[in-house]
């Protein structure tokens, strides 16, 4: 596993695992393939540790004879594929390019997989999936397992679903050596600020209304993003081939008790916002269409087979996330500047800011 090459490495879990595979012994060279979408910066990937094991290529999961000449040309032995759109509220206002990217993007990359394949040796393939292919859960309905069936409700966990069963296909079919992993809610440094942490976050230093999609009650389960570059690592030294992991963080809260952690934090790390106690923000807003109501990972195969768990709670790696954004405002500004960063925000608070219920 010398060359590795990872897709939506400019991206925010791509930029994580690039960083977490640049500290590995033994050392791994490292190529970064990103087309720079909105989501996409090339300077989330510097500073690097050891960036001289490291080359960035700007280009799209869609674009076969580029893929193909990057997996000769650098001898790339394993794919790890992150590349996609991710955020649900984008995927309701515009599901074709979810289409697009996560089916037709994750298709043209297998397809190249299998055009470079020089028996007996083949590419070995790495696919990030999500909790949300596998639908909604109520309050006491046991957690998620690798054997629960897909039942994805939104057009983001429809096309992650039919990109995983196009990566299984090819497994089974043409003999292509895959894992997969499904991972809960990540939150960490370098999220993009559409989701519901960093967007929290910013919106309260900035004294904004902090939107609370309907009665606030859902439930997600948070990874800590270093706890997850860390299993897919011990997956991809480990794992089976042809078999998926579930990765999760361990905790179930709900969406009002994750907003309320952060304020209480903002509170005693920001006492300099201008509305303070940050709480004051929270506003209801209508909620988003076909909202899923709970997400629970069962991590039991991942922690008996590999041994790993994770190592952040939720308030410990809340914590680091907010100081991490409190001290990157200028990643943020930079963020904030672009044109169409602005538009999204406000056409998606547009949507949804006739308040239900006044402040919670
Ligand atoms: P992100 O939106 O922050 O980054 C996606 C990256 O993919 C961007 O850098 C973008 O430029 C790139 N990209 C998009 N289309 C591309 C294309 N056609 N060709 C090349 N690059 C392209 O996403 P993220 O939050 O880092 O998520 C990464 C992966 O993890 C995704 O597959 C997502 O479905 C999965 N996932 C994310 C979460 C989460 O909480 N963020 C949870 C479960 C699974
Ligand atoms: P999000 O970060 O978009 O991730 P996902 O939809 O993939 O779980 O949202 C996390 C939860 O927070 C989800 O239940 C929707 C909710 N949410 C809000 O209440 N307000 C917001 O402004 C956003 C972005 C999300």
């Amino acid at each position: 596993m010398k060359n590795i090459l990872v897709t939506g490495a400019a991206g925010f879990i791509g930029c994580n695992f690039v960083r977490h595979l640049l500290q590995q012994e033994p050392p791994v060279t490292v190529v970064s393939f990103d087309a720079l979408t909105y989501a996409g910066r090339e300077q989330n990937l510097t500073p690097l540790p050891s960036a001289n094991r490291h080359e960035f290529i700007r280009g799209d999961i869609g674009d076969g004879a580029l893929v193909q000449r990057v997996l000769r040309d650098h001898q790339i032995e394993t794919i790890v594929h992150f590349a996609a759109e991710s955020h649900v509220d984008r995927s309701i206002l515009g599901p074709g390019q979810f289409v697009q990217t996560n089916i037709v993007g994750t298709f043209s990359l297998l397809e190249a997989c299998r055009a470079v394949r020089r028996p007996p040796s083949a590419v070995r393939f790495h696919h990030i999936s999500t909790d949300e292919v596998f639908g909604s859960l109520h309050a006491q309905e046991p957690a998620f397992t690798e054997k629960t069936p897909y039942a994805p409700r939104s057009p983001y966990s429809a096309s992650k679903a039919a990109s995983d069963h196009l990566v299984r296909a090819y497994a089974h079919t043409y003999g292509l050596p895959v894992t997969l992993t499904n991972c809960s809610n990540n939150y960490g440094p370098y999220q993009f600020p559409e989701k519901l942490i960093p967007l929290i976050i910013l919106n309260a230093i900035a004294g904004k209304p902090l939107p609370v999609y309907g009665d606030g009650l859902q439930v997600r389960d948070w990874l800590y993003v270093e706890d997850h570059c860390e299993a897919i690592w011990q997956v991809l030294q480990n794992g089976k081939l042809g078999e998926t992991y579930n990765v999760g963080g361990e905790n179930q809260p709900t969406n009002l008790e994750i907003v309320k952690s952060i304020c209480a934090l903002l509170d005693e790390l920001h006492p300099q916002s201008p509305t303070t106690p940050h709480e004051k923000l929270i506003t209801s807003v209508t909620d988003r269409p076909g909202h899923d109501r709970r997400y629970a990972m069962d991590i039991t195969k991942i922690r008996r087979e590999l041994g790993w768990r994770p190592q952040y709670t939720l308030a410990t790696g809340l914590r680091k996330t907010v100081q991490w954004y409190l001290a990157h405002l200028d990643w943020v500004a930079a963020i904030s500047s672009q044109g169409n960063y602005q538009q999204w925000v406000d056409k998606n608070y547009a949507q949804r800011s006739a308040p239900t219920e006044g402040k919670s």
